[in-house]
């Protein structure tokens, strides 16, 4: 990490192909033979390497924007791979995804349902749509990735949905193909997963009482990691469950997932680049990387685990481990005890593959930092620095 840290410069993002290789093939092989897709959910990181290399796998693909529809169309999926979620689709959107011909446009409400038939009617198109159903189960994970909640925007309550798929059905334009769920992110215990599945199999089995057959159920993505060695559930598990609570109904599971994918794949690498103290007051180990680069800590008070690359003989302390930008909340840790470093130390952050480099932006005027991928003892830039001049490319005065 150090040869890529000089070549590269600091922050760098580093992912390890290995990782990401090794975590979809344990979610594929627990299908065992049962049918099912794996929807790589692109808003964990659309980085194209990445996104290629998952597809390489035989994942599908799961988009919450116009712009991760054509991320993966860029990188080999093919529209009838792509699922498309997202809470306010834009009438361009809404044409664009009916044009396409994606496997399902997930649908959020009546109003939407609305508007994507008379798009597809006025395309003289059959659009292949899957409900959003909001089950009101507490998925026990940070209110800000908590999804599935009545109190939450996303999806139609699941009592409305039957009606919805009725409506769905008589709709010129719409083929209804599926029933979707997705209760939140990190979700770190089995039983919210399971109550969602069981609900939309018996949301299933109810429509097909009533003539409306589905083809997949889109479980959504939300299997937790554990950043801070607490348990969690064991991916493996999780997929049996999800067959255990569908095999009756004979359809496809669809799962979306995404940290469990590629979360655990990456590290940010930081320069340490002050450390100061004074009495009375705490030590702050001051970095080269801060919010801008990964948001996490900012925006949930998400735990990563950190290191030093190279640990030196010298007893810890307690500080706070702070990025460059001017806001008190861009701190990655918090009165952690943590091995003494110095000037110019190399540290490194972990578990960052997932919504890390997504999640980047260039508050302050700080461009987007490299990443790397690592395969076997080979790697590459996959994503260069980003210039100045390319961030001001955009202005005009
Ligand atoms: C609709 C949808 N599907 C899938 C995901 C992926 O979730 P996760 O990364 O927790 O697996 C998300 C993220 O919250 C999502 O909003």
């Amino acid at each position: 990490m150090a040869a890529i840290a000089a070549a590269a410069g600091t922050p760098c993002y580093i992912y390890d192909a290995g990782a990401i290789r090794a975590a979809y093939m344990t979610l594929d092989r627990a299908f065992d033979a049962y049918p099912h897709a794996i929807h790589y959910a692109l808003k964990a990181n659309s980085s194209l390497a990445v996104v290629r290399l998952l597809q390489s796998l035989g994942s599908h693909a799961d988009a919450n924007s116009l712009g991760e529809v054509d991320v993966a169309m860029r990188c080999g999926f093919r529209p009838d791979q792509i699922v498309f979620t997202g809470v306010g689709k834009s009438a361009a959107e809404i044409d664009r995804a009916v044009s396409l011909g994606l496997l399902a446009i997930n649908v959020e409400s009546p109003g939407e349902l609305d508007r994507i038939d008379q798009r597809a009617v006025a395309q003289n198109v059959k659009t292949r749509v899957a409900l959003r159903v909001n089950p009101d189960i507490d998925a026990k994970s940070h209110p800000h990735i908590s999804t599935g909640l009545k109190s939450n925007k996303f999806g139609v309550p699941i009592g409305e949905a039957p009606a919805l798929f009725r409506e769905m059905s008589s709709r010129r334009g719409l083929l209804p193909v599926g029933a979707h769920v997705h209760i939140g992110s990190q979700i770190t215990t089995l039983d919210p997963l399971q109550k969602a599945a069981q609900a939309v199999v018996a949301l299933a089995q109810a429509l097909r009482g009533e003539g409306i057959a589905l083809q997949h159920l889109d479980m959504g993505g939300g299997l937790g990691i554990s950043y801070d060695g607490a348990p969690v559930v064991d991916p493996a598990e999780y997929v049996r469950a999800l067959v255990a609570a569908t095999k009756g109904s004979h359809l496809k599971v669809a799962i979306e997932p995404g940290r469990v994918l590629v979360g655990p794949a990456g590290v940010l690498l930081t320069k340490v680049v002050d450390v100061k103290q004074f009495p009375g007051a705490k030590r702050f180990v001051v970095v080269d990387a801060g919010m801008t680069e990964l948001m996490r800590p900012a925006l949930y008070n998400a735990y990563h685990r950190i290191e030093p690359l190279v640990r030196r003989e010298a007893p810890e302390s307690i500080v706070d481990i702070v990025g460059p930008i001017c806001e008190s909340t861009d701190a990655y840790a918090r009165d952690r005890a943590f091995p003494h470093v110095e000037v110019d130390d190399l540290l490194v952050v972990y578990d960052v593959g997932a919504y890390g480099a997504a999640m980047g932006h260039t508050y302050l005027r700080r461009p987007l930092p490299p990443e790397v991928m690592i395969d076997g003892d080979q790697w590459k830039v996959i994503r260069r620095r980003q210039t100045l001049d390319e961030l001001l490319a955009l202005e005009t005065e």
